[in-house]
């Protein structure tokens, strides 16, 4: 299912690259910087990632990839290859490595100064893996280093850009309530969000004005004190102004900046000097998770703790009942989903197959995949509170009953309805689970099976699943 690598920049201190490379791909970089993911599509815009790799050929030995090489049909005209080694006792050497692959490239021929298509060769402990870069970091945070006003408390351009990364990369506008000199209002803009920006500091507001301007950015700038602002949007950056030693006033405003900001967008990113998760908890946001940004020796002089949380107010808003199918049968088909939702659920069944724990988190929602019930098709009838949390699924392939199980399955699709957002399967499946010996631990046959998916920052997943008998 995963046929993409994101490589990043290595820095074992910032826990933001892990989470913006999983935001942005859909995958997280081992020790070595290295993600299989399932979308290349926002490495442009990336503070940490280098490249995105289309995977070309992998295998466990040299032989075998460069015969898997020889068989597959891919353009590589005036090709150069890089070579990444990560193994701890590499089989083969550079030089030897490089010769060898573009020996099985035929019909083509190496242009190492002006190549148009660039392959990269991994060697990691478990084989090598051979691919085409076809994504790189356009940088834009460093062209922003140029901006002609700053302050002293101002964030570093990739630290900004990174903390924009966390939200949803599908959004399309965006809120930041203490702007000041404006570093994440610009990175922002730079991204092709519409921007509304604020600070109770009228200075702060024209400088945010004047960078923006600078690069010929758009962007709304109010004067506003944060804890009042009325401005809404589909996600929240704030790099607070507050350090660990807090005045009484301060921590008044503080909590009551937070308390405004989880009526402001669905999903908020807060830079803090400090872990502000029970302020946030109290303010009305969950899912809070933390990445720690640490000094590093190349400049940044300040540790700060990254937040991103979801508002529980848009939450409940949106969390509005599923149509019965009936309805939902209704709501349209777009031929270009179809296929991919069908992928989807196959996809589902043969990660259990493969035993490809990795593979079956990436079908389900991420924190989100509910079990509705059987044999009814009324959603009252529905279970409330039978779900896999992210959790549970990280748990999923540890169990060695499991793991020693085979999985058979055969499904059919009986319809299968999709617009923009939401697709409603309805599939006939039998299967099995047995034990090794033989032993059949469970089986289904001829079950109706009716999915929902829902299209979640540009990746089908599966959100929903109730089953009854066919006919
Ligand atoms: C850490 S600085 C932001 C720096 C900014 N990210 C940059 O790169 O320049 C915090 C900003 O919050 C502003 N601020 C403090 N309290 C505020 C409030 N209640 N409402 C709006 N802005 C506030 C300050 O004026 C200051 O400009």
């Amino acid at each position: 299912m995963t046929r993409c690598l994101a490589i990043c920049m290595r820095q074992p201190d910032n826990e933001l690259i892990a989470a913006e490379c999983l935001s942005l791909t859909g995958g997280a970089p081992d020790a070595n910087g290295v993600a299989y993911c399932t979308s290349l599509d926002y490495v442009g815009r990336s503070s940490y990632i280098r490249h995105g790799v289309e995977i070309i050929a992998q295998a466990e030995t040299f032989a075998e990839l460069t015969t898997a090489i020889r068989r597959a049909r891919f353009d590589a005209t005036d090709f150069r290859i890089e070579w990444m080694a990560h193994a701890k006792q590499c089989p083969i050497g550079r030089m030897e490595a490089i010769v060898g692959v573009a020996d099985a490239i035929e019909l083509y021929y190496p242009n190492l100064d002006r190549p148009q298509h660039r392959f990269l060769l991994l060697a990691r402990d478990d084989g090598f893996v051979f691919g085409e870069i076809v994504a790189d970091s356009q940088r834009a945070y460093q062209t922003h280093l140029a901006k002609p006003y700053r302050t002293s408390s101002a964030l570093p351009p990739r630290l900004a850009r990174a903390a924009i990364n966390l939200l949803p990369p599908t959004i399309r506008s965006m809120a930041d309530l203490c702007c000041g000199s404006g570093t994440v209002a610009v990175e922002a803009a730079s991204m092709g969000l519409e921007v509304w920006a604020a600070d109770r500091d009228p200075l702060a507001v024209q400088i945010t004005r004047a960078n923006l301007d600078y690069f010929g950015y758009r962007g709304t700038v109010q004067v506003a004190d944060a804890a009042e602002w009325g401005q809404q949007a589909e996600g929240l950056v704030a790099d607070l102004p507050y350090g660990i030693n807090l005045r009484r006033a301060q921590v008044d405003q503080l909590q009551a900046l937070l308390d405004n900001a989880a009526q402001r967008a669905p999903v908020a990113v807060f830079l803090a000097a400090e872990d502000l998760s029970r302020r946030l908890g109290q303010a009305g946001f969950v899912d809070i998770e933390l990445f720690r940004h640490r000094p590093s020796a190349s400049g940044n002089p300040v540790t700060r703790v990254v937040h991103r949380c979801r508002s529980a107010v848009f939450q409940r808003q949106d969390s509005v009942d599923i149509a019965p199918v009936g309805r939902a049968a209704d709501i349209g088909v777009v031929e270009d989903h179809q296929q991919a939702v069908e992928e989807l659920i196959r996809g589902y069944h043969q990660a259990h197959a493969d035993h490809d724990a990795e593979a079956l988190r990436a079908c389900h929602a991420d924190a989100y995949f509910r079990f509705l019930g059987g044999n009814s098709d009324n959603p009252l009838d529905w279970l409330p509170d039978v779900y896999c949390s992210r959790d549970y699924m990280m748990e999923w392939g540890r169990d060695t009953a499991v793991n020693e199980a085979t999985y058979q399955f055969s499904l059919r699709f009986i319809s299968l309805r999709c617009n923009d957002e939401l697709a409603v399967a309805v599939t006939q499946e039998s299967g099995r689970w047995s034990r090794p010996d033989g032993e059949v631990i469970g089986s289904w046959e001829d079950k109706c099976c009716v999915w929902f998916a829902a299209l979640i920052e540009g990746n089908w997943k599966i959100v929903g699943q109730y089953w009854r008998d066919a006919g």
